[in-house]
């Protein structure tokens, strides 16, 4: 049987690129799965942490990125849905895999050199002299707690967005390399190597800079539409996005990158309008940009305008159902019973037990 994990940082409410590239496929695979798949879905507190944060601001994060899982569809009876910090077997498990982890690949991979802002060719050993004292061991070590999470719980798929490929590929090599150490037959897995899945959305790209990804730590507010954003607030991000000042509507991601973002966010929104972001632009190729934007930022809020008030429904309403709490309790002890059965056949098979 299938075992599906994901997780999101609880860094902000997530933004349309978080939902489109993850959050939305996480309730479909909710909502298609087989009786008998087990999914996971974790609020990785414990990554946040490997930059700082406030106290008091990560409290209300967490509670937020909870009750942002709610109401994107994901079903806490259904879905185990839980805080990474509330399951200790994943800190334990990443402890024995940074015993086997290589620093080599750790260090060509790209994110704690784009959170740091260094160069791509840059070296953990020699990463420069003002960033030497900021490189933290957590966030160097951060993709060997990111494969703990798959792993502890022996997930075999991993629906993400594009910026999580290098990460899981690492997450393949670690369940190999520990899998050659200790399984006494080639032909079992004691830590199955996770498939990814990729949302055709794989990667939506900033409104404002729209060479780079939409990401929740852009300084700029304007470059991202959050799923609790309201009508207004759509509408006032979409026409200040930047665009182009090339006559109509086309679809060409490398000439006219915040006109095809546009285009792509829209097809992505409602797929029943076109049968690729390319096909769309042959109805929407007379727009003016005003008009284009205003379409796009209809489409955005007609299909947002569900989660965006169950959010606040589960946020603010109160009374009927679970409380967070409760939800986030629930959900820490399903995880802790499948991460408990992953470390027991691993003790087993490197006699720790
Ligand atoms: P995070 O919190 O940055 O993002 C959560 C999910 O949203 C996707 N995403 C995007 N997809 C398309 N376009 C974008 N602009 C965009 N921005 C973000 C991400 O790909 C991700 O799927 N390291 C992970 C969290 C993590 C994790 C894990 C994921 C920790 N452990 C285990 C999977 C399995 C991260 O920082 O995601």
């Amino acid at each position: 049987p299938q075992v599906i994990f994901s997780g999101i940082q609880p860094t902000g409410v997530p933004h349309l690129g978080n939902y489109l590239g993850a959050l939305r496929q996480w309730a479909k695979l909710q909502n298609e799965a087989a009786p008998d798949t087990t999914l996971l879905y974790s609020i990785v507190d414990l990554h946040a942490i490997t930059i700082k944060q406030d106290p008091a601001q990560l409290r209300q994060w967490r509670k937020e990125m909870l009750a942002s899982l709610l109401a994107v569809g994901l079903d806490p009876k259904r879905s185990i849905i839980f805080y990474q910090s509330s399951v200790p077997a994943h800190s334990e498990l990443m402890w024995i895999l940074s015993c086997n982890a290589s620093m080599g690949y750790l260090s060509r991979m790209t994110q704690w050199k784009s959170k740091l802002s260094l160069p791509d060719n840059a070296s953990p050993l020699d990463p420069g002299p003002t960033s030497k004292a900021a490189l933290k061991l957590g966030l160097f070590s951060y993709p060997v707690l990111q494969a703990s999470d798959i792993l502890i719980h022996r997930a075999t798929h991993v629906p993400v967005g594009d910026d999580q490929s290098q990460h899981l590929e690492f997450a393949r090599e670690v369940a190999n390399g520990f899998n050659h150490l200790f399984s006494r037959s080639s032909k079992t897995h004691i830590l199955p190597p996770p498939e990814t899945i990729l949302s055709p959305a794989k990667r939506v790209m900033s409104l404002t800079q729209p060479t780079k990804k939409m990401s929740k730590s852009d300084q700029d507010v304007k470059s991202r539409i959050l799923i609790t954003d309201s009508r207004e607030e759509i509408f006032k991000k979409v026409k200040s996005a930047l665009t182009d000042s090339i006559e109509g509507v086309s679809y060409d991601p490398s000439t006219r990158p915040g006109v095809s973002n546009l285009v792509e966010i829209m097809y992505y929104m409602d797929e029943s309008v076109a049968d690729s972001p390319k096909a769309l632009t042959q109805d929407l190729r007379e727009l003016s940009m005003r008009a284009l934007k205003e379409l796009v930022a209809d489409t955005i809020n007609v299909h947002i305008r569900d989660v965006r008030e169950r959010y606040q429904g589960v946020m603010y309403g109160g009374g009927n159902g679970n409380s967070l709490g409760e939800i986030g309790e629930e959900g820490a002890g399903r995880a802790r019973e499948s991460a408990g059965r992953t470390m027991g056949i691993v003790r087993e098979a490197m006699g720790l037990d």
